[in-house]
């Protein structure tokens, strides 16, 4: 099997299962217990919090809440905010943000607990700077949300930029750090910002445990009340084996970004050769190779069927993601796509690749001759010989 879909989830790194491991077995005992048993269990979560913010660069390892993963954390900074922000708030995301913060704040709007607003991108992913600006400019815009890094696309988003826009506007600043986080430096001191989102699953770390920074100069009102850990940001006896877990991933992603332009050299040579060999393929998103998360490629195959794509890829053994969902029997483009204005059937016809520090060149080598095999089945050749291309926009 080539496993070519690491946005989705990554393997679990050895060390870190090893790292886990005693606390799952003989290790039991309760961090919020007096007795040292409790105790080092306590300690060892003392550890993984100081590992997750030296990755993060965060001011302070008591900045980290772990939660249950990307998902609760994002929601936990959002659904913090909307209790403490005056009721007329206005909150602002990008058209394509992950559906965790898309469809909480859809969910929000549409009972009227609050307003969204959502600010374009352009084709090659990037937000509109200007109509962030003019958004966040009116009184009512007081939580602003952007991702770092897009899950489909790689495209790294002008977070730096739009943080300061934020600040100046007296917002406050979120943002969701999922694919950053592990793969490219995430530095939390550079920007003004509020809070951050990350995920041990997508940094060779266990499912179902994540984290959320804080700045310690920022509010956060609790969501899950009860036993008071997390310093009382968010009860629940903890997850000691999987936050052991997420600390080790953590400590071990920072070999990975140092080399992260082995990752993008790995990247692009599958790319280019994509690109080189078969007819029409393009990128979504920015072609710059380095505005992209180093291990995403996210290609356009014009007249090919992403989910047949996706089908005989599978049989030839790789793994890999569609440009669509299937939904209800319905195949719906995917959203991100779309909102970068490319047309709904080139959303349909396109797939995306993401490598891990654990994907080979013999890997890549062999997955370029299968893709190539698997496209030239599926390509529609029209009466006249021509093939049908999907349109750009
Ligand atoms: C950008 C982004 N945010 C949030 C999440 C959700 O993270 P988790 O699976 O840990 O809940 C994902 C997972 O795909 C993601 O890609």
């Amino acid at each position: 099997m080539i496993y070519l879909d690491n946005n989705a989830t990554t393997k679990l790194a050895p060390e870190v299962l090893e790292a886990m491991l005693p606390w799952m077995v003989d290790h039991y005992g309760n961090p919020s217990a007096g007795y040292r048993f409790g105790k080092e269990a306590r300690r060892a979560i003392d550890t993984a919090r100081e590992q997750a913010a030296a990755l993060i660069n965060a001011h302070s390892p008591e900045e980290i809440i772990f939660t249950s993963g990307g998902t609760e954390s994002n929601h936990l900074a959002l659904a913090s905010a909307l209790s403490w922000l005056p009721p007329d708030s206005t909150f602002v995301s990008s058209t394509i943000e992950h559906s965790v913060i898309h469809e909480w704040l859809g969910a929000q709007a549409e009972k009227e607990r609050l307003s969204w607003e959502q600010v374009s991108v352009n084709e090659d992913g990037q937000l509109h700077l200007d109509e962030w600006s003019e958004q966040l400019s009116r009184s009512e815009s007081r939580f602003a949300t952007l991702m770092w890094a897009n899950n489909e696309t790689g495209v790294l988003l002008d977070v730096e930029k739009a943080a300061a826009i934020a600040e100046s506007q007296g917002a406050y600043f979120h943002s969701d750090a999922v694919q950053a986080v592990g793969k490219v430096p995430v530095d939390v001191q550079s920007h003004p910002m509020q809070s951050a989102a990350i995920s041990g699953h997508k940094l060779h770390g266990p499912k179902g445990i994540g984290a959320l920074w804080v700045n310690r100069h920022s509010r956060l009102h609790p969501v899950l009340l009860g036993g008071g850990q997390e310093n009382n940001r968010r009860s629940g006896t903890e997850n000691v084996a999987g936050i052991i877990g997420l600390g080790k991933a953590a400590e071990l992603a920072q070999a990975h970004i140092a080399r992260r332009e082995e990752q993008q050299g790995l990247r692009d040579r599958f790319e280019s050769a994509l690109l080189g060999e078969i007819e029409g393929v393009e990128v979504n998103g920015t072609t710059e190779p380095a505005r992209r998360l180093p291990n995403t490629s996210n290609l356009y195959f014009p007249g090919v069927d992403g989910e047949g794509l996706l089908i005989l890829l599978d049989q030839a053994g790789i793994c890999c993601s569609p440009g669509s969902a299937c939904s209800t029997g319905a195949v719906t483009p995917s959203r991100v796509l779309t909102q970068m204005g490319y047309s709904r059937a080139r959303a349909k016809s396109s797939v995306r690749f993401s490598l891990s520090h654990l994907t080979t060149e013999d890997e890549v080598t062999e997955a370029i001759t299968l893709i190539k095999e698997a496209v030239k089945k599926l390509q529609i050749v029209l009466p006249t010989g021509s093939r049908v291309v999907g349109p750009r926009r």
